[in-house]
């Protein structure tokens, strides 16, 4: 099996401690393992699990309910390290009526990965997302006489702990209007593809009004300059643009905070890592009157139509003063306090597709270990997931940029 450390790198960048490259892989497996054990300790008990995989079920083939069981079961089972699936014929299936077939796995998104597996290479159905044709089930076998597994069953080991799932903009391009119905069948399919490392960035501007409006003081109304209208606050997150689009209805923070609590739950009763968004130093303008001795950029023109400054141009906050790890970590607190728990990986892309004002490599590293910091101080187990894109997009970046900006301390 691959080392955890060198399959997550394939697919995103895990800012870990880097001080030379032997032993960061030592550090960086050790870091990941300590976060892994966290994270099964935390998981939903099993029964939880059972009841939210028997659920996906039975929204997709309410027919075929009973003809599976679902079992969760210890890593140990796997033979060795990682989590799997197992596919059985059920013990009973002989019987009239019992079960057919026995899927056990790891965790409730390994259940019904393995229940995907099973329709589509034993059963020859197709599960995709809804607008590429969505569930093709017409092929499975009646419920009693689904087709069976050789004795010795199917074990199907995962290669890697994690499945990531989103862009940072797949919150503005897709889910912008989604309501929990539509949420809901997509985590469903989430869980079915294996994905268990899904982005949960839904109503962090009410979390965001709570940590600017109690703790520091910006209005209401200054917040309205500052995010985006519905349909664009990817950007406005990722400080490309604010207010374009705004502002965002009253309405809009409690329904989408609401939305949030039911998509975290659903994630964590699947037993899937949903990462939450940390601070990036993107702040509201006004935060220069309230703190006039705090070091803010103003950051250049993104895409903002005709650069006007009403919507382009956002505010960085400067990564050496004292107010950016105290806003990182009450960003963090405040997600904690509201959701009641954590998955302890959070996702800060700077720059994406903003140029840093400083090209020196000494000012990155100060900005990536801010960033941590800010993290750290509010979750002692944080990890930092970091999307690649800044680095393909912006000729910035070389080789000594990028190095400094993973020069993280734990
Ligand atoms: C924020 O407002 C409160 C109450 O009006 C005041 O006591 C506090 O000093 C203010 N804090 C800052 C940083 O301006
Ligand atoms: C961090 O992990 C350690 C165990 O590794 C645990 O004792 C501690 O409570 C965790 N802290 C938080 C805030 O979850």
């Amino acid at each position: 099996m691959d080392s955890p450390l060198s399959a997550i790198s394939l697919l995103l960048l895990l800012l870990l401690s880097l001080f030379s490259a032997a032993h960061s892989s030592t550090l960086g497996v050790q870091y990941i393992s300590k976060l892994l054990q966290i994270q099964d300790r935390e998981r939903a008990p099993p029964t939880l699990q059972i009841a939210a995989a028997r659920a996906v079920l039975h929204r997709l083939l309410p027919s075929h309910s009973s003809a599976f069981e679902f079992r969760i079961v210890s890593k140990e089972k796997c033979g060795g390290e990682g989590a799997c699936f197992i596919i059985n014929n059920h013990p009973s299936s002989y019987k009239y009526g019992a079960p057919e077939i026995l899927i056990s796995g790891v965790t409730g998104v390994e259940v019904l990965a393995g229940l995907h597996w099973y329709l589509k290479y034993w059963c020859g159905s197709h599960i995709s997302w809804k607008k590429t044709g969505g569930a093709q089930l017409f092929s499975i076998p009646q419920s009693g006489s689904l087709p069976r597994v050789q004795d010795s069953g199917i074990l199907v080991k995962r290669s890697v702990p994690w499945n990531y799932y989103q862009n940072a903009v797949t919150s503005s391009y897709t889910f912008a209007w989604w309501d929990w119905e539509r949420w809901e069948q997509e985590i469903d399919w989430m869980a079915l593809q294996g994905i268990n490392l899904p982005l949960a960035f839904t109503g962090q501007e009410t979390i965001w009004r709570k940590v600017f409006r109690q703790k520091f003081n910006i209005t209401n109304s200054d917040l309205d300059d500052f995010f985006g209208g519905p349909a664009f606050l990817a950007w406005s997150r990722m400080g490309n643009l604010h207010g374009w689009g705004g502002p965002l209805p009253e309405s809009w923070f409690l329904e989408q905070l609401t939305l949030q609590k039911k998509i975290l739950a659903r994630m964590y009763e699947l037993g899937m890592t949903p990462v939450l968004p940390a601070f990036s130093g993107n702040v509201p303008a006004a935060l220069k009157d309230i703190f006039p001795s705090a070091k803010i950029t103003r950051l250049g023109n993104w895409f903002s139509v005709k650069s006007n400054p009403k919507w382009c141009c956002t505010y960085l906050l400067d990564a050496t003063d004292p107010l950016f790890v105290e806003i990182g970590r009450t960003f963090i607190e405040e997600q904690l306090k509201e959701y009641g728990r954590t998955s302890h990986i959070y996702n800060c892309d700077t720059f994406d597709e903003n140029t840093p004002p400083v090209d020196d490599p000494g000012y990155i590293s100060s900005l990536g270990a801010a960033i941590f910091s800010g993290m750290k101080s509010g979750d002692e187990n944080a990890t930092w997931l970091m999307q690649g894109w800044l680095f393909s997009y912006d000729p910035f970046w070389r080789p000594p940029q990028m190095k400094v900006i993973s020069i993280v301390f734990f």
